[in-house]
């Protein structure tokens, strides 16, 4: 079995994973949506406390697997320097003390391998990371041979659906708040602008749509229910469509087989059935993880390990470091 140890932002989570079913033995993850809530977004100094506290209980819970362990896995890039040592040091230790490797995980690439928890892989295939942290489009042939092909080059889309939460003051994560009031709302209210539509380029922005709804919001007099829902359904029309652009020219040009939507806007419905939409026109194969393992999880970072451990890809605790920068660039 591998232990999994995912503290890259918010979440703490620890799964074991058995390597030659890939079931999934163990899963404790506890959010601290609840402590950032009043602040609005995520407070770095405060989320690498808590993981202090949550990961060596819910690794504590795991003790009984530790006898059939042969790997520490842990999310080492990208994602909040602070928080990324609480699991790089909880996953060292375990490493000395139970005498096994370590195989750190890139964060994104565990989230492409969150379509495969109980699964066999599915290579090649094409991704759209849509997170908290990242919106890219990645062609994938194996966990080390991943290209980007596009990104974002200011917020990411999951930070605009929590930027919007928090102007109406809505709470955090707000991507789940915003889809819901979307729900309610005419998304025709507000004619806000779809991002980078002058270029054919494959590049993300959400800054100037965030911007469009600030400058709404500003204007509004008062802001009842009613108006939050027109506004959270015609920014989601929007932040989902420009997705769809990119997404039509991407397909156009590569052609995949089999596409993935990850991370924790994958989640969303809305962009599901989207993007899904442009799976079924171009004929490819749409991957998706269970809503439980959308957003950020160790079971995905065990599975991704699973493959590296195949290849006998293991580390000692000399070669383990953290990036908190790392996009998916080329083949390393
Ligand atoms: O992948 P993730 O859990 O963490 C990162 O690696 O960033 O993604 C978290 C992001 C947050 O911005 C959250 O608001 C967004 O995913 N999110 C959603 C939904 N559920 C989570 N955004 C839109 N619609 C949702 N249903
Ligand atoms: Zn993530």
């Amino acid at each position: 079995m591998i232990l999994a140890i995912e503290s890259s932002c918010d979440d703490s989570s620890v799964a074991v994973v058995e390597i030659s079913t890939k079931k999934v033995v163990f899963h404790k993850k506890i959010s601290q949506e609840k402590q950032h809530n009043e602040f609005g977004g995520v407070v770095p100094e405060l989320a690498a406390r808590l993981h202090a506290t949550a990961l060596p209980k819910i690794i504590e819970e795991a003790k009984t697997y530790f006898k059939d362990l042969k790997a520490i896995a842990v999310t080492n890039e990208p994602g909040l320097t602070v928080t990324l040592v609480e699991g790089v040091m909880a996953a060292k230790a375990l490493s000395v003390a139970l005498k096994i490797p370590l195989i750190p995980i890139h964060h994104l690439k565990g989230h492409i391998y969150s379509t495969f928890i109980e699964k066999d892989t599915l290579f090649p295939l094409s991704a759209l990371i849509a997170s908290g942290g990242h919106t890219q489009i990645v062609n994938a042939n194996s966990y080390e041979d991943m290209i980007e092909i596009g990104g974002t080059t200011d917020d990411s889309i999951g930070e605009s659906y929590d930027k919007v939460a928090k102007m109406l003051d809505l709470g955090y994560p707000g991507g789940p708040i915003v889809e819901e009031m979307a729900k309610k709302g005419n998304e025709k209210a507000y004619n806000f602008p779809v991002p980078m539509q002058k270029t054919k380029d494959i590049v993300f922005s959400y800054s100037g749509l965030k911007n469009s709804v600030r400058l709404e919001i500003e204007k509004a007099e008062e802001l009842t229910d009613e108006i939050k829902a027109d506004i959270c359904a015609s920014f989601q029309l929007k932040a989902v469509r420009h997705l769809e652009k990119k997404c039509e020219i991407f397909f156009e040009k590569y052609r995949p087989k089999n596409f993935a939507i990850v991370g924790g806007v994958s989640a969303n419905q809305y962009l599901r059935s989207k993007i899904g939409k442009i799976c079924e026109n171009h004929g490819a194969n749409l991957l998706l993880a269970d809503l439980k393992y959308t957003s950020d999880n160790a079971v995905m970072i065990a599975r991704a390990a699973i493959e590296l451990y195949e290849q006998n890809k293991l580390k000692t605790i000399e070669d383990v470091d953290i990036k908190s920068r790392s996009p998916i660039k080329g083949k390393n």
